[in-house]
């Protein structure tokens, strides 16, 4: 008699999205007249850039000539993509990456995923709290997490370093010791980050520790701040204790194409053993390969016009957080982030839960926000919105918050 994987069954339910779902559809029914701005998703609105387009045309007619057809991808990625990547992501900032130092993936969740099955199952993780869930849930599957405590909302083997507005979102070095950190800068959902210096402190920690830091900088194109690393290896010594995962989704657009990558450094090391190599092992076995045409998309974004017009629809999301920030805080409420991140997230009002602030936006001004408690127990009380509606709904949305 097969067995399943047990763990599976220890995750609680993730009802975060569809209860949204099902309380804005309840209020639609409702309320018919109504028109509801959500700004809730963590999802782009605007169209691929024009120049990732027309390298996506001409792949597809590459793809339908004998001559320049491709099939099954290299198991790294395209040397064109990877050397783009290397040149622009990293050289350009001071940071020596090799290309074979780069693994190019379908993005960065499946990456933050499946990262953990180079590691030992009794290595202990250490998580943000509020955390972009993949991180826990892709460990309690691996079996890594202990036992659920509901009435904590807690995993009894994981170490959760809380972010609020008391330590300014930075989370403080562990009293437990830690073998795998998770870290998100510029974050999601606080949209707070981190100074180099900072940055530099987890860096020494893990290194003293013996501990790797899987850093998930999928928002880096965000930052705005000169003081604010776009890269772990920006930091002394971090090829030898972090892999970095990055993602075309959020600075490109490429969400519905899926594109992302992940720098494993040759440095890194477990004893004599390279993580390079096992997740080269990894890669090669159980994926195969972006295709050729959201490569070449891909490249494209790192063309001049590719850049110009990224750097453009950064600046309209970037815009709209800035108008949500400032509105908010003209308003009266505490808001953070927005400033090198497409997401803010602010104190509920009048000690409400997040989940009472949640009903109360959509039934007086008809928002759609999201709960910062579905990220975790320290997000009680705070509330999550994002910069990735259109301009007009964004001004909409906040002319309505200003009147209640
Ligand atoms: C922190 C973080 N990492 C990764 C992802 C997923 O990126 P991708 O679209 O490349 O899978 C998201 C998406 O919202 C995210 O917020």
């Amino acid at each position: 008699m097969f067995q399943i994987n047990e763990n599976y069954l220890k995750l609680p339910g993730s009802y975060l999205f569809s209860t949204i779902g099902k309380k804005v559809s309840a209020f639609t029914a409702a309320n018919p007249d109504k028109k509801i701005i959500r700004l809730g998703i963590g999802d782009v609105t605007l169209p691929l850039a024009p120049a990732v387009i027309e390298a996506m045309h001409k792949a597809v007619d590459e793809m339908g000539n004998a001559d320049t057809f491709h099939g099954y991808a290299p198991d790294l990625g395209y040397e064109f993509l990877r050397t783009a990547i290397v040149e622009n992501d990293y050289k350009a900032r001071g940071v020596d990456i090799s290309i074979d130092e780069i693994f190019v993936s379908d993005g960065a969740k499946s990456d933050s995923g499946n990262i953990g099955e180079i590691f030992g199952d009794n290595n202990r993780i250490a998580v943000c709290d509020p955390v972009y869930p993949v991180y826990v849930d892709s460990n309690v599957m691996a079996g890594r997490t202990g036992e659920y405590i509901a009435d904590k909302e807690r995993w009894s083997n994981v170490i959760y370093m809380p972010c609020t507005a008391d330590n300014n979102f930075s989370p403080e070095l562990p009293k437990e010791t830690p073998d795998m950190i998770y870290l998100c800068f510029p974050n999601n959902p606080t949209g707070s980050t981190i100074t180099k210096a900072e940055l530099q402190k987890w860096v020494d920690y893990a290194i003293k520790v013996g501990a790797v830091i899987i850093y998930d900088a999928a928002y880096e194109a965000y930052i705005s701040e000169e003081d604010v690393p776009h890269s772990i290896y920006e930091c002394k010594d971090a090829k030898s204790c972090a892999i970095e995962l990055r993602s075309f989704s959020k600075n490109a657009g490429f969400t519905g194409t899926r594109l992302g990558f992940t720098v494993v450094p040759k440095e890194l090391k477990c004893g004599d053993v390279s993580l390079n190599a096992l997740w080269a092992r990894r890669h090669g076995t159980k994926f195969n390969g972006a295709p050729y045409i959201i490569q070449r998309a891909g490249e494209a974004v790192y063309s001049e016009a590719g850049k110009a017009q990224t750097k453009e629809q950064i600046a309209y999301y970037m815009n709209n957080a800035k108008i949500i920030r400032e509105g908010l805080l003209g308003a009266g409420f505490e808001a953070f982030g927005g400033v090198n991140a497409p997401y803010i997230w602010l104190k509920t009002p009048d000690k409400m839960t997040s989940w009472e602030f949640f009903d109360y936006l959509l039934e007086k001004v008809n928002i759609v926000g999201t709960p910062g408690s579905g990220f975790g127990p320290s997000g009680e009380g705070y509330f999550r919105l994002t910069a990735f509606g259109s301009y007009e709904n964004t001004l909409a949305a906040i002319e309505r918050i200003k009147n209640i």
